[in-house]
């Protein structure tokens, strides 16, 4: 299936891309796509079309388009976990059925989706709780896909807050709690426990410690369960109207859309919380009807490969040059590396490559004067996903984001041009330098260039725009997946540390220490309990 890839790879390496643009005028237009408003610009890459091509037939090979049916048909895809994976159908606006095993699982989507408006609504203009604690603050308790997503997106769509105050707490660690409430008041404070499971160590024990800060039992009037294990919610103590459950076919890193996004609503409001699903439907509809060639998400899939399988590069960072996606690099790095950080195909057989790319990143220009230095003139080149509104939310700061969007032009340009020794040197004669100190100087002042980038221009992060994005990327992590022939939708990589992470938590207490535990760990944890001598 790789064959021709791998042939091209030589070539790839060394091709110039300075040199792609100069022979073909038309590059930057067919080397892009345009999609519902998302401008997606891969020609900073060393693709050409002979590497595109291979590239679709490989998507072809690998049955992106039948795997595609299955996950949107209700098949079980997430076949070590034999679920279904229809995230889709909490996007799914227009009223057509979504069925599994012969059952259409819409009606419940939308009367949960109900259930959370009216409550949403009533904690928007006060009526809820009804004792006069009108409330002010929303504390959402998960981790994982049950707090990166909402925390994500509540930070994505600040100009469209007219609701509560939204905070979230994720880690275990007792700052996380402290500093997170230490302002609110547990009078007027709501607070979301929110996990698939209702079992995960961190987010129950943080919801304990909510409840007690909260003034136990009697503050439960002021908790909401979100959960797959409606269940657990009533053993928790929780009742049922202000339980929000999904079913076990929506996966934790693919839960925005539905309850898990509950903070979001709260927000944003229950109107624009759907602008928010009609963006990420629009998306659905886009990848389950265009050709493979002018699928953004297939193409955005197939650029990473290309980068990653036939140039070599293992790490790719994302640059939103837009504040309020903060967090987005660190929900893109469950959604890419807890889907596709795998080493066994779907029958279990080990992958003859390295499936996933490290990802991270940071907003621009934040980056830039952190670890630009490493993209622009370490050895090891980064791929670089550039993001940029062509508006912000702040007209009276214009200025801002003219500056912003001028950042974001030059780096790629920077990447892309570099500077050569000779070019150095003539900015520093320039300058009057000359002799040995010319030559030292210039050598650091050489850019490589030719790396590359891709550049995703969207019209403002609206809701409906954030949708489109964070759909985008979970189509590409499936295509990049269905080519890899592994499943995205496990995540047994995490239980290994949480099952020994249960063995050592008796030991804090004088529990008897794991047995097979390591001589470095069995160390450590006496230097933590101070039982070294
Ligand atoms: O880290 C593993 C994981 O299972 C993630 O996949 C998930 O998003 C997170 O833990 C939280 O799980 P839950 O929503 O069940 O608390």
């Amino acid at each position: 299936m790789w064959k021709k890839l791998d042939g091209m790879r030589d070539a790839a390496r060394t091709r110039s891309i300075a040199q792609l643009f100069e022979g073909d005028s038309g590059r930057a237009r067919e080397f892009a796509l345009n999609v519902d408003g998302l401008l997606f610009d891969y020609s900073k890459t060393s693709l050409d079309a002979e590497g595109r091509n291979a590239l679709l037939e490989l998507a072809g090979a690998a049955d992106v388009c039948g795997r595609r049916a299955a996950m949107f048909g209700g098949v079980r895809i997430n076949e070590t976990e034999e679920r279904a994976v229809l995230h889709t159908a909490l996007r799914n606006l227009d009223g057509s059925a979504v069925e599994l095993d012969g059952q259409d699982v819409m009606p419940g989507i939308r009367d949960t989706r109900t259930r959370m408006a009216a409550l949403a609504q009533a904690v928007r203009d006060g009526s809820f709780p009804g004792d006069g604690g009108r409330i002010k603050d929303v504390v959402n308790i998960g981790i994982g896909g049950s707090d990166l997503g909402p925390v994500m997106a509540v930070k994505a769509l600040a100009p469209y807050h007219d609701g509560p105050r939204c905070h979230f707490i994720s880690n275990v660690d007792g700052a996380d709690l402290t500093d997170t409430l230490a302002p609110l008041d547990p009078r007027t404070t709501l607070v979301l426990v929110a996990s698939k499971t209702f079992t995960t160590q961190e987010t129950m024990l943080n919801a304990r410690s909510a409840l007690n800060w909260a003034g136990g039992k009697d503050a439960l009037g002021r908790f909401v369960a979100i959960s797959s294990a409606v269940e657990k919610c009533a053993e928790f103590g929780i009742p049922q109207e202000r339980v929000f459950g999904f079913g076990d076919w929506v996966g934790g890193r693919y839960s925005v859309w539905g309850p898990v996004g509950f903070s979001l609503m709260l927000a944003i409001g229950p109107a624009a919380f759907e602008n928010f699903l009609a963006g990420g439907q629009a998306m659905d509809r886009h990848f389950r009807d265009a050709p493979l060639a002018a699928n953004l998400p297939v193409m955005l899939a197939l650029v990473g490969l290309w980068n990653q399988q036939v140039c070599g590069h293992g790490s790719r960072a994302v640059l939103p040059y837009e504040q309020r996606l903060e967090r987005l690099p660190a929900y893109l790095q469950q959604l890419e590396m807890e889907s596709n950080g795998k080493s066994v195909s779907l029958d279990g057989t080990p992958l003859d490559r390295v499936a996933g790319p490290v990802v991270w990143g940071e907003p621009g220009t934040n980056g830039q004067h952190a670890f630009y230095q490493l993209i622009h003139q370490g050895r090891q080149v980064v791929p670089c996903e550039f993001m940029i509104g062509v508006e912000g939310h702040e007209p009276e700061l214009i200025e801002h984001h003219r500056a912003l969007v001028a950042n974001c032009l030059a780096q790629s340009e920077a990447l892309l041009k570099g500077r050569s020794e000779a070019e150095a040197r003539a900015q520093l004669e320039a300058q009057g330098i000359g002799g040995a100190k010319l030559t030292q100087l210039s050598r650091h002042r050489v850019f490589p260039g030719n790396r590359p980038s891709t550049t995703l221009v969207y019209p403002r992060l609206t809701p409906y725009v954030l949708g489109q994005i964070i759909a985008l990327y979970e189509h590409r992590v499936f295509v990049e997946g269905v080519i890899y022939g592994i499943n995205s939708f496990d995540q047994w990589g995490v239980e290994l540390g949480k099952e020994l992470a249960n063995g050592l938590v008796p030991a804090m207490t004088g529990g008897p220490v794991p047995k097979d535990a390591s001589g470095s760990t069995k160390a450590l944890l006496a230097h933590v309990l101070g039982q070294t001598g």
